[in-house]
């Protein structure tokens, strides 16, 4: 078996681990969350879930996918099935392939937007901004930039079908294009040296858009200062602490920002040395993800959002959806601004570095799927999986309705699934001491006992009450959507899960005929 890669260096796995979390979630989805759940009703659900299933889980994986990667596997298949001696501990796994292949079905054509968007700010092309003093309603005040991104992914007409503009094709060309070929570059030589430049300009064009957005004037409101605009989403409100509604959208998004139960930790996990320590490192990557998240995800998208069209105005935005905030309110924020071709270019350009470093990492659990259980080389892995996201992106691109439904399935139910089943096999079939051990091996301070009660009992209890009140609030709802994009994302996911279990099993043959 060939040498498995490894991370060139300590500062470059901590910026690809960075690079793995921050992503489009960050900057797009937080601020919707945040502002349809009453803002400061949502930040004390988030912070707790941060602390009982982000920062254990973020562990959980860090350990699990070191343990795999010291045995020459790096995938969730695998490594349960090392874990827990049983005959389905395989299939189980098969999530930590499918939930990062769905999620990039969409997320790669969403970020290839963010491309675009960043090239039409820069070159002027966005509609010229109306004056928003005489606007009655933001949705009146939007509406050009609305009709702009409808256009751009042919959602204007009726029927079935999206017509994306010509340029839409192009740019998730080179979004696609340009991922893979990073990841065709390996562990240390692709990935971790794009995140090495990537994550720290992320940084800094997230800090001058900060320093930008916190020294506007509201054009609608001289009594709408900044510090009412941050008051709406740091004044404490208990009254999110007894909505399961907002539980549930707090703990899905502490999931999704993290890129836990996605299989993707697990995976750049597996290439890191022995005796890394992985108690600072995790906490590291997971404190620089809400950092971004919650300083700069929410100043951005909410302060100006709330600057410009006051509180209601904002949470109107916000319920159209992450799109509506990031990639319509924004640009018409940005050209009422002097300079504002570049703040938007920069944006926008944010957007797409972010994004980009999550696509590489969510593409690598099955890049590496097929090295360690087929023996393939990584090139010949790229090709197939390019191939794969050039016919599967149809979806998303052609058919509408269908980008939500994958979203909906895997980025906030399946991942809950999946992370319940990590902790369990890793603290209860594993065993609780050897994945206690685990974890704090290598670790210059050991992480304080405290967690070991959580990641044993908490998590996995809170993770049941998370799954329960799910099925429960939100189940009903979406089963009774019965539109055909619908259906045909239903369809998709069910056909690619056979898919993924007879590739497991294939490759569990290949293994069996190997030990004979
Ligand atoms: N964690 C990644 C994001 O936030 C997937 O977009």
């Amino acid at each position: 078996m060939a040498q498995r890669e490894r991370w060139g260096s300590r500062i470059g796995l901590i910026l690809a681990m960075a690079g793995n979390a921050i992503g489009l979630g960050n900057f797009l989805r937080f601020p919707v969350q945040a502002a349809e759940n009453g803002g400061g009703a949502f930040m004390i659900p988030y912070f707790i879930s941060f602390i009982i299933l982000g920062i254990p889980l973020m562990w959980v994986e860090w350990g699990m996918g070191r343990y795999g990667g010291s045995i020459g596997h790096g995938t969730t298949p695998a490594v349960f099935d090392a874990m827990w001696k049983s005959r389905i501990a395989k299939y189980v796994g098969i999530l930590g392939i499918f939930l990062p292949l769905v999620i990039l079905i969409y997320y790669t054509y969403i970020c290839s937007w963010t491309l675009a968007f960043s090239i039409s700010s820069i070159f002027g092309f966005f509609p010229e901004a109306d004056s928003i003093v005489g606007a009655t309603s933001s949705s009146e005040y939007l509406a050009p930039y609305a009709n702009y991104l409808g256009t751009y992914i042919g959602s204007t007409g009726d029927g079935l079908f999206l017509k994306p503009h010509y340029s839409a094709y192009i740019f998730f060309a080179i979004t696609l294009g340009g991922g893979m070929l990073i990841l065709a570059k390996g562990i240390a030589g692709g990935i971790e040296r794009l995140c090495k430049i990537a994550i720290p300009a992320l940084f800094i064009m997230a800090t001058i858009l900060f320093v930008r957005i916190v020294t506007l004037d509201s054009p609608t409101d001289p009594t709408m200062t900044t510090a009412r605009a941050f008051a709406f989403l740091w004044e404490p409100d208990l009254s999110g602490l007894f909505s399961a509604k907002v539980w549930l959208a707090a703990a899905g998004q502490v999931f999704f920002t993290l890129s836990l139960g996605l299989g993707a930790v697990i995976t750049y996990a597996s290439y890191i040395k022995r005796d890394e320590d992985i108690a600072l490192d995790g906490l590291s990557t997971a404190s620089l993800n809400s950092f971004a998240e919650v300083v700069f995800g929410s100043t951005i998208a909410i302060v100006s959002a709330v600057l410009f069209f006051g509180v209601d105005g904002a949470a109107e935005v916000s319920a159209g959806g992450a799109f509506s905030l990031g990639l319509i309110s924004m640009p018409a924020i940005f050209s009422h601004m002097p300079a504002g071709e570049f703040f938007g270019f920069l944006w926008f350009g944010l957007l797409y570095i972010a994004g980009l470093t999550s696509v590489v990492a969510l593409s690598q659990p099955v890049i590496a799927f097929f090295e360690d259980e087929f023996d393939w080389s990584r090139k010949k892995a790229v090709f197939w999986l390019t191939l794969f996201f050039v016919i599967t992106t149809a979806l998303p691109m052609f058919i509408k309705g269908s980008l939500d439904e994958l979203d909906f399935w895997v980025a906030t139910f399946a991942l809950v699934i999946l992370a319940l089943f990590e902790i369990i096999i890793f603290f209860w079939f594993f065993g609780s001491d050897r994945a206690w051990e685990e974890i704090n091996r290598g670790a210059q301070v050991r992480v304080p006992r405290l967690f070991y009660y959580f990641m044993k009992y908490i998590t996995p209890l809170f993770l049941c009450i998370i799954l329960i009140a799910w099925v429960y609030e939100q189940l009903p709802s979406v089963l009774s959507n019965g539109d055909t994009g619908v259906w045909a994302a239903r369809l998709f996911l069910a056909v690619l899960l056979m898919v993924h279990f007879a590739v497991v099993r294939a490759a569990w043959k290949r293994r069996g005929r190997r030990n004979q």
